[in-house]
């Protein structure tokens, strides 16, 4: 697992653009990577993890006030929390209140993990694996947006390798944060870099708390191959989305579990020929 010590990036140039290529080569290989100090503090991660045990620990009549519930293919067992978090003081307002800390935590959490762009905040919360039940709390998936940055409060994420095409658990460092390609970036880099397959294992020592959060552009804005990456010999592979265009793929297949999105944004043959 490479793990990229963004500390660097404010050391010499010759050092900053070994750490730029050191992400570029995992995002080309992998698909994700660790990040160590990042900038935000152990005690900001340990309190959103806090806000949100302290959210899934009220009583269901008041989590049902958030909770999307939309228990669908991929949500297993776990309960989660689903919320926009940019820009801050527009989506605050609709975050639970009941827990005290909740807003304020997770609000400070959001902000400092946040570039630019829109930002998907989710949630989740695992229970314990019971014996004999099945041990996935999250199906396999890849996220929507360029990059996921994770912090969970125990192990349990599984990524597909992808030269062996085997699930590999990925292992969590001290003070890390797990970062991941989504579909949107393999669109952007016109298929250079490829969306990561991940899952979520339920574990039996523990519950497990969960927090991705998801970046991408604004709204309505729509993401399309890199114009420098597209050429004769390279046409475009994607056609162009926009995260609304995402949302009403998931409402328009609610039903159809396999139809991914980024599949469907795939350009075939002759259709990408008669783009260029
Ligand atoms: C997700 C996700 C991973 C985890 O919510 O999209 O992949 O470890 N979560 O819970
Ligand atoms: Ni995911």
């Amino acid at each position: 697992m490479p793990v990229i010590n963004l500390g660097h990036l404010s050391l010499d140039s010759v050092t900053r653009s070994r750490v730029v290529n050191d992400i570029a080569k995992a995002c080309r290989d992998l698909g994700y990577f660790q990040v160590i100090n990042h900038g935000i503090s152990q005690s900001v991660m340990d309190c959103a993890v806090k806000s949100a045990s302290d959210f899934f620990e009220l009583p269901s009549e008041t989590k049902e006030e958030y909770d999307t519930s939309s228990k669908d293919s991929i949500n297993m067992s776990q309960a989660f929390l689903k919320h926009y978090a940019h820009p801050l003081s527009d989506w605050i307002q609709y975050w639970p209140q009941q827990s005290p800390i909740y807003r304020k935590y997770m609000g400070k959490y959001a902000a400092e993990v946040r570039r630019e762009g829109s930002q998907l905040l989710s949630v989740n919360c695992y229970p314990k694996a019971s014996q004999g039940a099945t041990t996935i709390g999250l199906a396999p998936h890849s996220d929507y947006g360029f990059l996921t940055i994770l912090l969970t409060s125990c192990p349990g994420l599984e990524v597909v390798d992808r030269s062996s095409n085997i699930w590999k658990t990925v292992q969590k460092l001290p003070h890390a944060l797990h970062v991941h390609i989504g579909d949107h970036m393999e669109v952007l880099s016109n298929g250079r870099m490829k969306t990561v397959v991940h899952r979520a294992l339920l574990k039996p020592e523990e519950a497990r708390i969960s927090i991705p959060s998801i970046h991408g552009f604004a709204l309505h804005e729509k993401v399309t191959c890199a114009k420098e990456l597209v050429d004769e010999e390279n046409p475009p592979k994607y056609k162009e989305s926009s995260f609304s265009d995402f949302l009403e793929h998931l409402t328009a297949n609610m039903d159809n579990k396999h139809k991914n999105f980024l599949e469907s944004l795939r350009m075939y043959g002759l259709q990408s020929i008669i783009r260029v």
